[in-house]
């Protein structure tokens, strides 16, 4: 036998018993976000490699070690590791957000060369919204509140909370910056060399270490809230205060000031402890300066993603049983002469007339008994039965496979009437 080839580490399958949980996860976001008026867009895989390097930063991880980048003739492509640079690519390029407020959503596959692990996959998927042209914390507020409301729709609501953070202006966090650094400084025994890299070049960052006598440390750090302009402190306050008057609750944490250098004011995360080592199930913020950043006419953003594998394991950890439905309703079985086209026939008149229910037709010949042994592993609730003499009389069996109900023999006319009143 040839030698097997596998899938990419960190890049999975989706099996067809895992597909009917991953569509009833999507199609809850998609109803939460189509009951907030919000569109989709959807944008190439692929983008030309410095719009990450300028959107995300050179020195985060996500540009510095994860990007999948290669050239294509003389041009360095990345495949996209997040889809805000992406989103805010296409407004600009579109003029979507030329003088104009824009709501929208997307979702799909994403690529981080990162260590795969339970939560975390070199492929993953993210649900994301950016919003452009609203600088009101009102507008903050309502991606927490409908991400709140989609934890309840997919019965998670008990097993996340949220963190909350203002990371204020680049001038503040410019101060902070300095006096972090001042105070690390003198710690600098504890520090790994990975530690000491980004104490030059991304210090923030290492206030989320896992290195817990750094953490300890940590608690006598400068805290950035007390480094925040004016602005944005007053901006942080209302939105804790509309989080607050609908009974959202949440923690403020100082130490949270997400991976991506693109943020400014609100940055938040929802997390769960249910999922080990990658409990981040949604991550988001503001980001003010991007558009302009990135060459469009200055305006606000602010958006968050969600890692639709870390929402899935979540579902199934916390045993949330989902209205699944079956993908075959009624199987269709035929033998002999003449009842191949009866059956073709027949099943196409139940799929046009019927849509909704799933009509398989057996197609892989063999006797009766082969046939209904397909027919009931397939899941289907009834089994319509063509053979010569139906096809002789003009008639069908329609046959219950859960038992209890006799079959019936139906004039062929008279069938789609007797399916339709038994769904
Ligand atoms: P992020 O925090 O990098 O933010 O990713 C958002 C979410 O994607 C994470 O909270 C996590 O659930 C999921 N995720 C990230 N990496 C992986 C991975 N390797 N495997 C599985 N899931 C993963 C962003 O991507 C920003 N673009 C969010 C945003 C939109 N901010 C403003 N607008």
């Amino acid at each position: 036998m040839a030698k097997t080839i596998q899938a990419i580490r960190g890049m999975n399958d989706c099996s067809p018993t895992e597909s009917p949980l991953w569509q009833w996860v999507e199609a809850q976001v998609r109803e939460v976000l189509n009951s907030y008026g919000y569109s989709e867009v959807r944008m190439p895989i692929v983008e030309s490699t410095p719009l990450f390097a300028r959107a995300i930063g050179e020195v985060t991880d996500v540009v510095s070690k994860e990007m999948y980048t290669f050239w294509d003739n003389d041009e360095q492509l990345t495949l996209r590791p997040e889809g805000t640079a992406g989103c805010v690519r296409a407004a600009i390029e579109h003029g979507w957000i030329y003088n104009n407020e824009q709501r929208l959503w997307y979702m799909g596959p994403m690529f981080r060369h990162e260590r795969p692990q339970k939560g975390r996959y070199r492929q993953f998927h993210q649900a994301g919204v950016e919003v452009f042209g609203i600088a009101n914390p009102e507008i903050d507020a309502e991606l927490i509140i409908l991400t709140a409301r989609l934890w309840k729709k997919l019965g998670i609501d008990q097993h996340v909370s949220l963190q909350l953070n203002s990371i204020g202006s680049l001038a503040a966090r410019a101060n902070y910056r300095s006096a972090l650094v001042a105070f690390l400084e003198k710690h600098q025994d504890l520090m790994s060399e990975e530690e000491k890299e980004r104490l030059v070049k991304n210090p923030l960052r290492i206030l989320d270490t896992k290195n817990q006598a750094l953490q300890d440390v940590l608690d006598g750090a400068p805290k950035l809230l007390d480094y925040l302009d004016d602005e944005s402190r007053e901006h942080f306050g209302q939105l804790c205060a509309l989080l607050d008057s609908v009974g959202i609750r949440y923690e403020i944490n100082p130490k949270l000031v997400r991976g991506l250098d693109y943020y400014n004011k609100t940055v938040f995360e929802w997390i769960t402890s249910a999922l080990g080592a990658q409990g981040t199930v949604c991550g988001g913020g503001r980001y003010d300066g991007l558009v302009e950043q990135l060459g469009g006419h200055s305006a606000p953003g602010v958006g968050f993603a969600m890692g639709l594998e870390r929402l899935v394991l979540l579902v199934q950890e916390v045993n949330r049983s989902i209205p699944v439905k079956n993908a075959v309703d009624i199987y269709v079985v035929y033998q002999g002469e003449g009842t191949a086209l009866s059956a073709f026939q027949l099943a196409e008149k139940v799929r046009s007339t019927l849509p909704h229910l799933g009509t398989m037709l057996h197609c892989s010949g063999g006797n009766f008994k082969k046939q209904f042994k397909r027919a009931d592993k397939s899941g289907a609730s009834l089994a319509l039965v063509i053979g010569e003499s139906e096809v002789l009389n003009n008639q069908v069996v329609v046959k219950h496979l859960n038992g209890g109900v006799e079959q019936q023999t139906l004039d062929t006319e008279k069938v789609i009437d007797y399916i339709q009143s038994q769904f």
